[in-house]
């Protein structure tokens, strides 16, 4: 009979079992059995006596963060080109330094380069978009089978509307997506494949189509972004002028939850595209800092919690620039008080809570029992180290207010997921 594996952590316990609350417990215990949360405790209960306690003192024990937005082969890119609008940085900066990844030895030191940031900055789960390019797909799928994070990634589906060296011949596209979901559907509980055809301008509607029948085939998610830019939206206007809204298309090809399915940006979302995503069970995911880099606007991500949506939130590297989840879930939090102010106080700002929970549970909802830690879930974990103690007296919910505004991956001492604490990775190039 196979041994049950037992760990006890002490620290400081903080999470969100639901958007309007912290739960937090002050050297508080949390047990993981097997990798996932027995539950959390103010002292050790009796049958747990035997077990030795890992002890993190006067630091934190938080559940890790969940990125649902991030452009793989962008990473080089971050901090470039921020000084133009969605379409004009996509055929300027962003499709010359994507068709650089038809060479795997360049795709292979961005991906070493991005996963050890990713590990840095404690986004122990990912949705990953990678290129048109097969194989650096499969390339970017077989270093996150290797370092132990969790990751969706996206072999990138455009047809036309691109350069011609970033146009693929449609039924190659379908192709080589689904050789991909053959070779790694099934082959590990963290790593996965998701369908990602880029946006809607990129792909025809063949290509659509065939996409489609493959999520439907393989049951396979779907990622990709949704009413991002107002350049955008009225070029898929005049695509498709018989549509109500953007997310119809999506629907009316099988790419809008009938399997599970996220949508980035959706800041042009009107209230009957939203209805859409609700009744469809649809993510919305929140790129706060790539929207105001690139002037796209602001999402108001209020709005879609308070009907239901479920929400997530994301780097969108390189329209984003830091892939740290604690500067995005504070620009959440800033962003929201604008939307707020522009709406005359119709919409009230973000909670600290809730932007907390989209950043944990929220998103890591769509990966499984991910981002908190009752009983049942992955422990998928950080612990926290915050500076100001050193100076200065604070509360724990100060120290959290704090953490959430200043804090960096500086911060970050321990990294778990699904129970394992795992180390920088390491790639034999
Ligand atoms: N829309 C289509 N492609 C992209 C991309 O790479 N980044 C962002 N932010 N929006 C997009
Ligand atoms: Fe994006």
């Amino acid at each position: 009979m196979k041994r049950e594996k037992i760990d006890i952590y002490k620290g400081h316990i903080v999470f969100t079992k639901t958007k309007d609350h912290f739960t937090i417990l002050e050297n508080g215990y949390v047990i993981v059995k097997d990798g996932k949360v027995v539950d959390t405790y103010t002292s050790i209960p009796e049958a747990y006596q035997y077990v030795p306690v890992t002890d993190y003192g006067d630091k934190f024990i938080m559940p890790s963060f969940n990125d649902m937005h991030i452009h793989a082969p962008q990473f080089r890119n971050r901090g470039l080109c921020l000084d133009i609008n969605l379409m004009d940085w996509l055929f300027s900066c962003t499709f010359p330094e994507e068709a650089k990844f038809s060479n795997l030895d360049y795709a292979r030191n961005v991906y070493n380069i991005l996963l050890k940031g990713l590990w840095k900055v404690g986004n122990m789960r990912s949705l990953v978009y990678n290129t048109i390019h097969k194989d650096a797909t499969k390339l970017l799928l077989n270093m996150f089978l290797e370092c132990g994070l969790g990751a969706y990634v996206g072999k990138v589906n455009m047809d036309i509307n691109a350069p011609d060296y970033l146009n693929e011949d449609t039924e190659q596209s379908l192709l080589d997506t689904e050789e991909i979901l053959m070779q790694y559907q099934g082959i590990s509980d963290l790593v996965h494949p998701i369908i990602a055809p880029r946006f809607v301008p990129s792909c025809s509607p063949k290509l659509l189509c065939g996409l489609g029948y493959l999520a439907y085939q393989y049951q396979a998610p779907v990622m990709s972004h949704l009413s991002e830019d107002i350049v955008e939206m009225k070029l898929v206007k005049s695509m498709y002028p018989q549509f109500p809204n953007y997310g119809s298309i999506y629907n009316y090809y099988g790419l809008f939850g009938q399997t599970p399915t996220v949508m980035a940006h959706c800041i042009f979302s009107s209230d009957e595209e939203i209805e859409l995503m609700r009744k469809n069970g649809v993510y919305a995911n929140h790129n706060p800092t790539s929207n105001c880099n690139l002037g796209s606007g602001m999402m108001a991500v209020k709005k879609f919690i308070n009907r239901g949506v479920p929400v997530g939130i994301g780097c969108d590297v390189s329209g984003g620039g830091d892939i740290s989840l604690i500067t995005v879930m504070s620009y959440a939090l800033s962003v929201s008080k604008m939307v707020s102010l522009y709406s005359n106080k119709q919409l009230e700002p973000l909670k600290l809570s809730e932007a907390f929970y989209i950043t944990t549970k929220g998103g890591g909802s769509f990966f499984g029992k991910i981002g908190s830690f009752e009983p049942g879930y992955e422990f998928d974990a950080l612990v926290i180290e915050d500076n100001y103690i050193k100076f200065f007296e604070y509360n724990l919910y100060e120290r959290i207010q704090q953490f959430i505004f200043l804090g960096s991956s500086e911060n970050i001492r321990e990294r778990f997921i699904s129970g394992n604490n795992i180390k920088e990775p390491m790639f034999l190039l």
